[in-house]
């Protein structure tokens, strides 16, 4: 299992600096989609250059040009680029297919997915191996959890490694282990927390 470290409201200085105190406890630096639209690749490629042997996951959630915009991920030195799992499968196989020309891999962010059971078995039979259920921040506002959308995703996935992301904490870390969660991805429960270094301590150690 994997902690993913999702950098959202942040400089690029204090991404930086947070990452270096925290690199031992994490597996996945995530430059998030707002970091993104304030920093663009210049993000990813700092992260790349300083952390090395982490993996960078690109936040995009790609709508359109599959192929276009993750091979921008992957040539800024990406890890990870994620697409959106309510677009057209035909942008899906577009980010598919740059993913395997770098070597390189795509997560399917499954926000806003109705039918989860059947968009799990397109994407998967288009060659995902990679999903991610999340909740995003206007939807936690109303009190909703990934908790009950990870359950249905552990049962519709055949072949996947499963992400989940949605106001995860370190008190609430451990009930997304025992779902069976592959990586678990914290944004704002270690960049919000008052003491970010504690709380990422926290959560890998409920993780282990
Ligand atoms: C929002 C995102 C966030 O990166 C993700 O939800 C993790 O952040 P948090 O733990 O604060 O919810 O992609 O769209
Ligand atoms: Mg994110």
């Amino acid at each position: 299992m994997k902690l993913q470290l999702a950098l959202d409201d942040i400089t690029l200085i204090d991404g930086l600096v947070l990452a270096e105190k925290v690199k031992d406890d994490i597996d996945i630096i995530e430059i998030g989609t707002p970091f993104i639209i304030e920093e663009g690749m210049r993000a990813v490629r700092e992260f790349k250059k300083y952390f090395p042997d982490k993996e960078i996951l690109a936040d995009t959630k790609i709508m359109d040009a599959g192929a276009y915009e993750s091979e921008e991920c992957f040539k800024a030195g990406a890890d990870i680029c994620t697409v959106l799992g309510t677009t057209d499968i035909l942008t899906i196989k577009g980010c598919l297919e740059a993913a395997q020309k770098y070597g390189k891999q795509v997560m399917v962010d499954m926000i806003c997915v109705d039918n989860v059971p059947k968009r799990v078995a397109e994407i998967e039979a288009a060659g995902v191996d990679f999903i991610g259920v999340h909740v995003g921040v206007d939807q936690q506002a109303v009190g909703i959890t990934p908790l009950d959308k990870l359950a249905e995703m552990k049962k519709a996935s055949k072949q996947s490694k499963i992400s989940v992301a949605g106001g995860i904490n370190p008190e609430t870390v451990k009930r997304y282990k025992e779902l069976g969660a592959d990586v678990i991805i914290v944004g704002g429960g270690i960049t919000h927390a008052a003491d970010p270094v504690a709380a990422a301590h926290a959560i890998a150690e409920k993780m282990r």
